[in-house]
């Protein structure tokens, strides 16, 4: 068995081999100069540094790629091909590669991509969500590499991150059923990712990656309730399903950097969840807990925090301080042997169950699908039911096609801003040299609509290189004049690529000449379809009511400029629906799931003032060019003890001579609770499509569990008293006759 396997290892291993297992460095420490990117000759790794990182420091993984840029399948797995064979000859251990592919095979080129995750958490289709993940797998272990950093479930509740992309959105519940669809996409149902196509998943951050200030990396303070309500039910749900990695939230929760929290690593992580898998540091924050933190006085004092808390393996990127510190600490007895053992076998774990030993890399040959037409067909229907449709005024929309269009803004002939950061290299920039042959939108607006239909000036520019949130306004005049010959003006604002903290904001607000363009586009009296094609919410409330139209792209992949155009001119219904609360204002940021003292409509007797925490649209918001008609929201009983199942039910028509997919979001309200409720979370959903005229019944199951939230001993606790049930406008109320707590835990020191 594997663990006789693990046993036996551990026993032959010296120390410098068990601590080179748990070590990670970057493509770059041992590659030479640079190569012809899109080629297939190999590439140049450089035989002295590969030698000192894995003969000298016993090196057992590798991640990313050299000079932060794509290659051909070909060159990575010659690359990977390399490295096993000398791994193989000098430790008998394959070594693991990791590569963040998280919407598609980020350093790949040619490689299909999805929409990113915020767009794919707007399809509100799990089916849709699995596909992508299963693509992104084959591709992945076509290129030799069998570790994704995959998927994001760390919740996206504030608009200013620059992170929130990558996540599927504010809501716990939709992140859960997303997630867990990735795991099985990457891993299959079974978790045997030995199997062809297959690549170990690794859920990020853990945990509670947030922050005050909505900078990356910056503190949070979350009380333990918190932890468990928000963040903590996904990562459950996902180490349930089998993930076999997790790698660690880099910022400080209440003070303590989490990659040297022991409560949260070890005691609710390996002991509480259960989790047996691997443990991996994001970029350098062992290091970072002495440099950046400051809570450890040396590089060594970090490493033995780091490693006692939990940690299994150190993403050290550039040197090999990691090694030689933990050979000491381990020699001094500041780290026990048990750890590295522990530590070791968890690594070993998945390379195992990878498949590595007998098989140290899958080869491109064996994918004949890279790429193909299907994968393409895939990515495409998965950017059309992301798009969302926020507004229609006078149903400017769909588009008839001939009509004369005036297209603007600087996101309107961008390859790059469609598919956003970790594409093609790590903060998008490199897209449009890899990414020409697809349609931007402004290309596909014109193979729609015709090319003689259709106008185009950018008059806002992000620069070619440098800072992402920096653009040029340009010929307003001559815009004006465009956009007065047309009948229609398409205006494509939104942001240019980033991730991580070069991603962080100072305004929320969409940049000022975007702003700007949009107010001259208004006072033409044309008709306005606003495009917003964007990693986060940016705030429009200066301009959104001069607006007849308004669609959300996010970052759509390769494939979203058709998808948009289509849905623009009715090839094809929206569908999407908002995976966030779209703000209208900076100081107004709250998630759908508020509490009811956030947003009081009226405070009688003491205020006569509407409230100011207005929001532009909704979570779950999106709208069709059917029209979908909800009735008859039944429940099985009004009264329920915490041990019986709620059957509900709800008809939903589509009243319109066109077929259409709609979302039907089943939400909860718990009228009074020891510890103030939410005004609603969502419990269930279901995209269903329906033919012109076609009418369902829908039905859904909720258990006590379904009424639970975090008490005050921390545990899940759904307590008797009146409930109600939402579904689009309609309400039912019921009773849960007694109070349940759902299990035992120990409160951690937080
Ligand atoms: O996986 C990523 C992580 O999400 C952010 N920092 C770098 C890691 C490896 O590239």
């Amino acid at each position: 068995s594997i663990e006789k396997k693990i046993a036996q290892q551990l026993e032959r291993l010296t120390l410098a081999e068990k601590v080179g297992q748990m070590t990670q460095i970057t493509l770059d420490v041992i590659t030479q100069g640079a190569d012809e990117f899109v080629s297939d000759e190999p590439l140049a790794l450089d035989e002295k540094l590969v030698l000192e990182a894995i003969q000298k420091y016993k090196v057992g993984s590798v991640l990313n790629t050299a000079n932060n840029r794509a290659r051909t399948p070909k060159k990575w797995n010659s690359v990977i091909e390399h490295l096993q064979r000398v791994s193989m000859e000098e430790i008998g251990i394959p070594l693991i590669y990791g590569v963040d592919a998280i919407h598609g095979t980020t350093y790949t080129a040619g490689a299909t991509f999805f929409p990113q995750q915020i767009g794919l958490g707007a399809t509100w289709n799990p089916e849709i969500v699995r596909q992508g993940a299963e693509v992104c797998a084959y591709e992945t272990r076509a290129s030799g590499i069998p570790w994704n950093f995959s998927p994001v479930l760390d919740m996206g509740r504030d608009a200013r991150w620059a992170r929130m992309w990558e996540t599927f959105g504010e809501d716990v519940y939709l992140n859960t059923q997303l997630g867990l669809e990735v795991i099985k996409g990457y891993q299959g149902e079974d978790n045997d990712i030995s199997k062809h196509g297959r690549v170990a998943a690794c859920l990020k951050h853990f945990l509670g990656y947030s922050s005050l200030s909505g900078k990356d990396r910056t503190p949070a303070l979350i009380p333990e309730r918190e932890l468990r309500e928000i963040y903590l039910p996904t990562f459950q749900a996902a180490v349930d399903q089998g993930a076999y990695t997790v790698m660690i939230n880099s910022g400080l929760i209440n003070g303590i950097p989490v990659h040297a929290n022991y409560q949260l690593l070890t005691e609710l992580l390996k002991k509480e969840m259960g989790f047996d898998g691997l443990v991996v540091t994001d970029w350098a924050d062992i290091e970072n807990i002495h440099i950046r933190d400051k809570v450890a006085a040396t590089q060594k004092e970090a490493v033995k925090m780091a490693i006692n808390a939990g940690i299994d393996m150190a993403m050290v990127p550039y040197n090999y301080n990691f090694t030689t510190n933990l050979i000491e600490l381990v020699t001094e007895g500041e780290v026990p042997m048990q750890r590295i053992d522990d530590a070791v076998s968890r690594i070993l774990r998945v390379k195992y169950a990878m498949g590595l030993f007998e098989k140290p890399m899958d080869k491109q040959e064996e994918y004949p699908e890279f790429a193909s037409e299907k994968f393409e067909q895939s990515a495409l229907e998965a950017a059309r039911e992301s798009i969302t449709l926020l507004k229609n005024n006078e149903q400017v929309l769909p588009l008839k096609k001939g009509t004369k269009v005036f297209v603007t803004g600087p996101n309107a002939h961008s390859m790059r801003t469609l598919n956003g950061g970790w594409t093609y290299s790590w903060q998008g920039e490199k897209v449009d040299e890899f990414a020409g042959k697809y349609q931007s939108i402004l290309t596909a607006i014109q193979a729609v609509n015709g090319t003689g239909n259709v106008s185009y000036q950018p008059t806002v520019e992000y620069p070619a290189e440098g800072t992402y949130d920096v653009d040029h306004l340009r010929d307003l005049n001559k815009a004006k004049r465009m956009a007065k010959a047309a009948d229609v003006i398409v205006l494509c604002l939104g942001e240019n690529t980033y991730t991580e903290k070069p991603g962080d904001l100072h305004d929320l607000n969409i940049s000022e000449n975007q702003q700007l363009l949009a107010k001259e586009m208004a006072k033409l009296g044309k008709p306005i379809v606003l495009v917003l094609n964007e990693g986060r919410p940016r705030l429009i409330s200066t301009f959104e009511t001069q607006m007849d139209a308004v669609l959300q792209t996010y970052l759509p992949g390769n494939f979203g400029g058709q998808a948009l155009a289509e849905i623009l001119f009715g090839e094809v219904n929206p569908s999407g629906k908002l995976p966030y609360t779209y703000p209208k204002y900076a100081n107004s940021l709250l998630t759908y799931d508020h509490k009811y003292a956030e947003n009081q409509e009226k405070m009688e007797g003491m205020y006569d003032y509407e409230s100011l925490m207005e929001v532009q649209y909704p979570f779950g918001h999106g709208l069709s060019y059917a029209d979908f008609e909800y009735r008859d929201l039944t429940l099985s009983k009004t009264t329920f003890t915490a041990e019986e199942t709620i059957e509900v039910s709800v008809k939903v028509k589509n009243n319109s001579a066109i077929a259409g997919k709609e979302v039907v979001q089943l939400y909860i309200s718990d009228h009074y609770a020891s510890l103030a409720p939410s005004v609603k979370k969502l419990k269930r959903f279901e995209k269903i499509h329906l033919a012109a005229q076609e009418e369902r019944t829908i039905r859904f199951t909720l258990q006590g569990r379904d009424l639970a939230f975090v008490g005050f001993n921390n545990e899940w606790i759904s307590e008797k008293g009146d409930f109600s049930i939402m579904v689009d406008q309609l309400k039912q109320d019921f009773y849960l006759s007694e109070t349940k707590t759902y299990n035992q835990v120990q409160s951690l020191a937080l």
